[in-house]
């Protein structure tokens, strides 16, 4: 695992968006995997941006989310299949029938599960997940306790994600209670993973999930396990690690930085 600490919520964003540019001009064919949430907007308003101003171009990427609530259908604006719509897919030009997130509505939820499971593998797998992390420590909806090995299931949202997600429901009783989330050993299998976070509120969790033990009880932290993972986060979100200045210091002399700095 790397962690990189940039200025701000901003920077951050700015760093990880690069990244997935720079990934996206390599391999024009990758398969991205993709999160929602408040953190990664910044993300898809600058990928929105180079590809209208530096013609980043997706149209031969295929994407691949990490979750959908169970029951909501894509036209209703809390479900994720719209808020990719409405903050990426619309905006780019990618090829909608190349975005797949799982089916909430879907009448056999298991049988549902298992199909995206064997799309991923059937196009490959995925090369790039972008992650994001809960005030719970999930990652996608890996909730704690979530089996290290979990493939992509049903789960129920732990009481801190429903909290962590009731300003967006003006109807609380609407709030899905269970989603449809690829497991930890599904985002495990993944080539390249970068969790993103920002904001003060973000610090313990972050600190727990990068340097404290490996546990089912804050699934993030199963991302130690990970060949190739690297935690972006601002000063803010970063404002608990112990390692801060070896951090810092990894990112100013490793090459691999270099066209960041
Ligand atoms: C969303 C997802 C979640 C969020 C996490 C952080 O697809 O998988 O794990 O990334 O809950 O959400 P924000 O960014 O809203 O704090």
């Amino acid at each position: 695992m790397e962690v990189i600490i940039r200025p701000d919520a901003d920077a951050a964003a700015s760093l990880v968006a690069k990244i997935i540019a720079n990934e996206v001009r390599a391999n024009p064919y990758i398969v991205l995997g993709l999160a929602t949430g408040r953190t990664m907007e910044r993300v898809y308003e600058k990928l929105v941006r180079m590809h209208k101003e530096e013609g980043l171009d997706f149209s031969l990427c295929r994407t691949f989310n990490l979750d959908e609530y169970v029951g909501l259908s894509p036209d209703d604006p809390h479900s994720y299949r719209y808020y990719m719509n409405k903050h990426l897919f619309s905006k780019i030009n990618i090829d909608i029938r190349n975005t797949h997130l799982p089916n909430g509505m879907a009448e056999d939820l298991d049988k549902e599960c298992e199909r995206y499971e064997k799309l991923i593998q059937k196009v490959g797998g995925i090369d790039l997940q972008l992650l994001g992390i809960g005030r719970s420590g999930h990652i996608g909806f890996n909730e704690p306790l979530s089996a290290l090995k979990s493939r992509t299931r049903v789960k129920a949202l732990s009481p801190v994600t429903l909290e962590q997600n009731a300003p967006f429901f003006e109807d609380k009783s609407k709030m899905p209670r269970r989603a449809i989330t690829m497991g930890v050993g599904t985002i495990l299998d993944c080539r390249r993973c970068i969790l993103l976070a920002t904001g003060e509120e973000k610090a313990d969790i972050i600190a727990k999930a990068v340097e404290g033990p490996i546990t089912s009880m804050i699934s993030a932290s199963a991302l130690q396990l990970h060949p190739r993972c690297t935690v972006i986060v601002d000063e803010a979100a970063a404002s608990k690690l112990q390692g801060v200045d070896y951090y810092k210091w990894i990112f100013q002399n490793e090459p691999e930085w270099a066209p960041y700095r």
